[in-house]
């Protein structure tokens, strides 16, 4: 998934003023682009303190755009999404009420006023980014735009997970610490490709925190792809395949049960590599599905074996379905600031490898 962090502040970081009235900080030139990156984008989130104080619809108004979501078989406008931890939702908000979507609330705690309006996601243990983001993939989100306020971008920033960053500021507009409400300051790290530019009196910066590696990482994921197709087919197991690249461009490859009855994919391709002498620090293991979190014929888990050896990406086409156990490799991973990317147009071969086990 790719993440976009988009906001909007004045002159001094505020997101918005201490009263109960929405603070318009972007100029119009400004505010159309924002409404054509939602475009771009597949899901919206803002936390659950922005819908109670500026109740925002989070629609695509260009009716363009909204006939061609609809004629790609996609509701008409953005899926929206909330965090709440203290479940104080009122199903009156437009949020609920306007624009055909779909709607997610992450929530510490059941909402019945809500459950028939949005589909309620609960966590075991506290709701992090890095479930956010693992929930919304497996439900088919492949861009998501996250608006604020500052406690979600703030939230999404220090866990590692954004992309690219688009801070809007309005130099002509000072609020001072007694008339600003929440605040929120960016400032790009070292090495980060910025690019600025005027809309319409807005300095608009947008920084690339992690470039699309998209075309390698397809290359690479159907080399992995491929190698599952090697494992005998078996009704207890995936056949799966991976490859690893190191920094130095050397690769190991491995499929599932290739020198072992127990082995997984990932395991195979690390045996090779450590027997070859290899340095797994800072490695991308590509692999056909999601690295297990649980097994019992074996010590320890992909997952775990991954952040031992000490990776900083792990790639795969297809979640691991729910069929055996429910796996929590990307999440687990993306906990540990592992570089998860997921690439479902390459799941089709993977699901073929794996026709033997039924739907
Ligand atoms: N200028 C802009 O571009 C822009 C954009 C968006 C918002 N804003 C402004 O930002 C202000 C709100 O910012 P804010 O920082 O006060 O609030 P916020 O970030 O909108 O929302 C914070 C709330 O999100 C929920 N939350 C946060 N982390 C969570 C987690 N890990 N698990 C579950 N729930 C979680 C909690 O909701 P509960 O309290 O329900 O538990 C928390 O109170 C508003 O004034 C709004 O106008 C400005």
């Amino acid at each position: 998934m790719r993440i976009t962090l988009s906001f909007a502040t004045t002159a001094d970081g505020y997101l918005d003023d201490s009263t109960d009235r929405r603070l318009m900080i972007s100029t119009p030139e400004d505010w159309e682009a924002v409404l054509r990156l939602r475009a771009e984008c597949d899901a919206i989130l803002v936390g659950a303190e922005t819908l109670r104080r500026d109740n925002p619809a989070l629609l695509l108004r260009d009716p363009e755009v909204r006939a061609r979501r609809a004629a790609a078989g996609l509701r008409p406008d953005l899926t929206k999404v909330t965090l709440t931890r203290s479940g104080r939702l009122d199903p009156a908000l437009r949020f609920f009420t306007e624009g055909d979507a779909d709607r997610y609330v992450f929530s510490e705690k059941e909402i019945p006023a809500v459950e028939k309006l949005a589909t309620v996601i609960s966590s075991e243990g506290s709701i992090t980014p890095a479930f956010v983001v693992t929930e919304l993939e497996r439900r088919g989100i492949r861009h998501l735009l996250v608006e604020g306020g500052a406690e979600i971008l703030r939230m999404f920033l220090d866990a590692g997970l954004v992309d690219t960053v688009r801070r809007a500021v309005n130099p002509q507009l000072h609020l001072g610490p007694e008339k600003g409400g929440a605040q929120f300051r960016f400032e790009p790290p070292q090495g980060a490709r910025c690019t600025l530019e005027n809309l319409g009196g807005m300095e608009v910066l947008t920084c690339e925190l992690h470039p699309d590696t998209g075309e390698e990482d397809r290359r690479w994921l159907a080399q992995a792809v491929r190698e599952g197709f090697r494992c005998t087919p078996c009704a207890s197991c995936y056949r799966v395949g991976a490859v690893i690249v190191l920094p130095d461009g050397r690769t190991f490859r491995g499929y599932t049960h290739e020198t072992s009855p127990t082995h997984h994919a990932e395991q195979e391709a690390v045996a090779k590599a450590l027997a070859a002498g290899a340095d797994l620090h800072g490695a991308t293991i590509y692999s056909s599905m999601e690295p297990c979190s649980q097994r019992s014929s074996e010590p320890e888990s992909c997952t775990q074996l991954i952040l031992r050896c000490g990776f900083t990406r792990v790639v795969f086409a297809c979640y691991e379905p729910d069929r055996f156990v429910h796996c929590q490799g990307a999440r687990t991973l993306r906990e540990a600031r592992i570089d998860v990317r997921v690439y479902p147009e390459l799941a089709h071969d993977v699901q073929e490898a794996n026709a033997h086990l039924g739907r």
